[in-house]
């Protein structure tokens, strides 16, 4: 066994194959054993419930080769659990925690070779996804689906890395009041591709979404949840119901006031206050943290104090801190570290 011979620095955040990936059939009212195959094609009716009516969802996290050449998960527990309450709400079936926390050990271990060499700036993405699978026509759930977990090497979401990204506020508004922003749904996503093509043409990174029902709380971007650091060094992330519980924010947080012994608060946060804020970052599996330097409003900038070259002092902490305990470098709280090798 050998890594594999990719310029591991240089790699995006896109699909690379790797040899095999996870899948298990939901049928007559329950999963099969489910294996790893080699085969990254899908082949299903034309009617399927995913087809006709978007039902799937997925979750994303991310495998690690630590300082001391062991390979790691990221929290799989996490994601497990949240699969599993995106399910209920898409009339899924959910698929067992400790199922799906052994399904990605063993996709890990047998793609060892695509997870990235410690150091090299790259990690091994792991995306579990679930799929109505049989025949629906009327608006209904389908009564078959298939889970898969595949894997894939990826570097930077955010073109240049660490580099302080612009945004923009969007005018379209990415989740309802009681709507499905807090599941990890793929038609949230489907309805972010018209926003998120705006942005890039714009020359904008991302978009900030305001909250749908008053348009004045800041609610997250298209894929990860905001951060803001205040003058006074508190860190600052929104309260809603209708945002992406991230596994990163809430370890950030717990980083943030057990590592660093900074002050938290979890607390709607109004789009009039964010002028105020001395730093800002999007947080999430693909982001990590990504210093955000300007967010544009309809032309008015507000540029924050830590500018475009570089991370802010305290985002730059937090990201230290928890690559570190990704990595192996810094201890883990108790759980967060899954050793598959
Ligand atoms: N918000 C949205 C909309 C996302 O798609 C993601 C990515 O998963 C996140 C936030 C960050 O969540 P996590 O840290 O669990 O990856
Ligand atoms: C992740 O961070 O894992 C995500 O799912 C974000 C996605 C939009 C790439």
């Amino acid at each position: 066994m050998a890594k594999k011979d990719l310029k591991w620095g240089e790699i995006g955040f896109g699909y690379i194959k790797t040899d095999y990936r996870f899948v298990s059939n939901f049928k007559n009212g329950e999963w099969d054993e489910g294996a790893l195959t080699e085969d990254e094609n899908i082949s299903m009716i034309e009617c399927a419930g995913v087809l006709q009516y978007s039902q799937s969802c997925f979750e994303g996290l991310k495998a690690y080769e630590t300082e001391d050449g062991h390979i790691v998960a990221f929290r799989p527990d996490m994601n497990a659990e949240r699969m599993m309450n995106t399910c209920k709400r898409l009339e899924m079936p959910p698929f067992p925690k400790e199922r799906f926390v052994k399904a990605v050990i063993d996709t890990v271990a047998a793609n060892e070779d695509w997870v990235p060499p410690y150091g090299s700036g790259a990690t091994l993405y792991i995306r579990p996804f679930m799929f109505g699978s049989s025949a629906v026509i009327g608006v209904n759930p389908a009564e078959e689906y298939q889970f898969r977990i595949f894997t894939t090497p990826v570097g930077p979401y955010f073109k240049g890395g660490a580099k302080p990204i612009t945004i923009r506020v969007s005018d379209f508004d990415r989740a309802a009041p009681r709507g499905t922003g807090n599941v990890k749904a793929g038609l949230n996503y489907a309805m972010s591709l018209h926003p998120i093509m705006i942005a890039h043409r714009e020359g904008f990174a991302e978009n900030l979404y305001l909250d749908a029902a008053t348009r004045t709380r800041v609610e997250e971007t298209g894929g990860a949840n905001f951060l803001f650091i205040t003058k006074d060094g508190t860190v600052v992330t929104p309260r809603s119901d209708s945002i992406l519980p991230s596994v990163t924010r809430r370890s950030l947080m717990y980083v943030a006031e057990h590592y660093l012994g900074l002050k938290t608060e979890e607390r709607p946060v109004y789009f009039d206050e964010v002028q105020d804020f001395a730093e800002c970052g999007l947080c999430g599996t693909a982001a990590v943290i990504s210093p955000v330097g300007k967010i544009n409003d309809h032309g008015h900038e507000i540029c924050f104090p830590s500018g475009m070259e570089k991370m802010g002092p305290v985002i730059q902490k937090l990201y230290d801190t928890l690559t570190g305990i990704q990595m192996g470098r810094i201890e883990a709280p108790e759980g967060w570290i899954q050793v598959i090798k």
